[in-house]
Order: structure tokens, then C-alpha cells, then sequence
């Protein structure tokens, strides 16, 4: 973990026409170096550079990675390895927990894609005027959040409330995505999450993002559906969910709320949603 944090830093300091040649604004591209968020979409930008890398097949995709600094390479592989056994292992026990055999979910993701976001924000001189990332839910299925070890940025929406996820020594975030609240009818809820920058300090995390493969049918486990439990979701590729995603700006409504079964779209929206729209830009437990 440290060594992922440490090479990152360095990525991140290497001379700017160096970073430059691996910058694009194109999300279908499986290797780049970009800013904020969906440059080409946005009118408001974030405050935050990242490396978004494809991970899984290794040998695929490591042949395209950066090769400064000159142990990126052995660095970020190592890690990713230890990351997808450790998603593996957590995807077993959230199916245990929900009562479904234990292959249950890596079955239904099937063969599944690795993503990795090393996000780096810089201090940022008017940390009130944005984000680093606006409030969003992941859009795959599990999150694995190494964050800085010193400095904080992260919060949640807990009961309505943002709440700060500060620095936790060698312990990882975990964040459930869009898919898995999906999977279990909403039993698990994706998690509403944002970063916050400051003028002092640079900040670094690195999500890596278990993703289902492109054509694995999401929709509600039957054994969690039923009576009094009708399916809150209709079945869909996770390539359909995926392109609708990029399509549109971080700060719009949930995307999963597109993806509601017809007898659910009368109900409700959640109160997360509506307390996006409440309390931007401000921490309500402060
Ligand atoms: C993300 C993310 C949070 C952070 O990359 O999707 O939510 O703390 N990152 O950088
Ligand atoms: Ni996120």
C-alpha cells in the first residue's frame, strides 16, 4: 500500500510534458491522464488530476502503462493483483450476508474488468468554489479506496449528513457501487461520496474498481425478491449502464435511478438523493 502511494507521488511530479503524452479527454480510452472529471461535458470542473489505468489481464494492459518512473510497472501490478483477490474475497462474504451461495455475485459479474483511478489533488487556492469530486456513487460494483495517509478529503452521506472519512493507517475504504445495490434489490446501497480540497496540501488516493464484464446481465437476485420485495430494478448489460454513465455529468441525478423497474419508478426517489440537491458544497457536520 505504501509503495502504490509512494509511486503514485512520483508519477504525479514527473515533468509536465512528460504527463502530457499520456493526456486524453476521451473515457473509451483504456490508459490516460486526464483532469477533473468528463472535461468535455463539464461547465464547472474539479480540482483533480488522474491516471485511469485497465488492470485485468495484466499482461494485456501493463505493455501500455507508464514506464516512468521505472518501477511503476512491477509497482502497480503487484498491487493490483492483491486487490482483486482481496474484492474477491469481500464480493464472497457480501453474497454469504445476503444469503446467496458464495459464488453467487462473482458469478453474475462474471469474468470481471479491474479499473484503477490514482486521483491526485493539487492545493487548490479557493477550495470553496469546487470539488475534487462532486458527490457520485461508484458506477461498478466494488470499490477498493486506498486514501493518503496523512492528508483528509473524503466524506460520505450518512442519514443525510456528509461525514468525513479521515486517514485510517493501512486500513483501505470500501465502497459499494451502483451493481451491487442492484444485485441485492437494494438491500446494499452505493454509496454516496465526494472530495474535498484544500489550500495547504496535495492529497493522492487510489480507487481501484472491481467492474462486472460488459455483457453480464445485472437485475435483482430472485432469492431477494418476491413478495412484499418486488425487483426495484430492471435487467440491463453492465455495457448499457456504462455508457449511459460517461454520457452525463457527475452532479445529475443517480443513474441507477434510470435503470428502475416499472413498477418501481412511482416510488419515491431515496432521501440521499434529495439531500444532494439540500446541502451542496458544505459539510453539514461541521
Ligand atoms: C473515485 C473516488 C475518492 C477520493 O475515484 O471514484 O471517489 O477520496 N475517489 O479520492
Ligand atoms: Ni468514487
Amino acid at each position: 500500500m505504501l509503495k502504490m502511494l509512494a509511486i503514485s507521488f512520483e508519477f504525479f511530479r514527473l515533468p509536465p510534458e512528460e504527463k502530457a503524452k499520456l493526456y486524453s479527454d476521451d473515457p473509451a480510452k483504456k490508459i490516460r491522464l486526464s483532469t477533473s472529471f468528463n472535461v468535455r461535458r463539464e461547465t464547472v470542473h474539479n480540482w483533480r488530476d488522474y491516471l485511469r489505468l485497465h488492470c485485468y489481464p495484466l499482461e494485456e494492459f501493463v505493455p501500455g502503462w507508464p514506464s516512468n518512473p521505472p518501477s511503476f510497472r512491477e509497482v502497480v501490478s503487484t498491487y493490483c493483483r492483491e486487490v482483486r483477490q482481496l474484492g474477491f474475497r469481500l464480493l464472497g462474504l457480501i453474497s454469504l450476508s445476503l444469503g446467496l451461495e458464495e459464488e453467487y455475485i462473482e458469478k453474475v459479474l462474471g469474468e470481471q474488468e479491474q479499473h484503477m483511478a490514482i486521483n491526485y489533488y493539487p492545493p487548490c487556492p479557493e477550495p470553496e468554489l469546487t470539488y475534487g469530486l462532486p458527490a457520485h456513487t461508484d458506477p461498478n460494483a466494488l470499490t477498493i479506496l486506498l486514501q493518503d495517509q496523512k492528508v483528509a478529503g473524503l466524506q460520505v452521506l450518512r442519514d443525510g449528513k456528509w461525514i468525513r472519512v479521515d486517514p485510517h493507517p493501512n486500513a483501505f475504504v470500501i465502497n459499494i457501487g451502483d451493481q451491487l445495490q442492484a444485485l441485492s434489490n437494494g438491500r446494499y446501497k452505493s454509496v454516496w461520496h465526494r472530495a474535498v480540497v484544500n489550500s495547504d496540501e496535495e492529497r493522492m488516493s487510489v480507487a481501484s474498481f472491481l467492474c462486472p464484464c460488459n455483457s453480464a446481465v445485472i437485475s435483482p437476485a430472485k432469492k431477494l425478491t418476491g413478495d412484499g420485495s418486488p425487483a426495484i430494478y430492471r435487467s440491463f448489460t453492465y455495457d448499457e449502464y456504462y455508457k449511459k454513465f460517461w454520457s452525463r455529468n457527475l452532479d445529475q441525478e443517480h443513474c441507477l435511478e434510470l435503470f428502475k423497474s416499472e413498477s418501481a419508478t412511482a416510488m419515491p426517489s431515496s432521501i440521499e438523493s434529495s439531500c444532494l440537491t439540500r446541502c451542496p458544497h458544505r459539510m453539514v457536520d461541521d
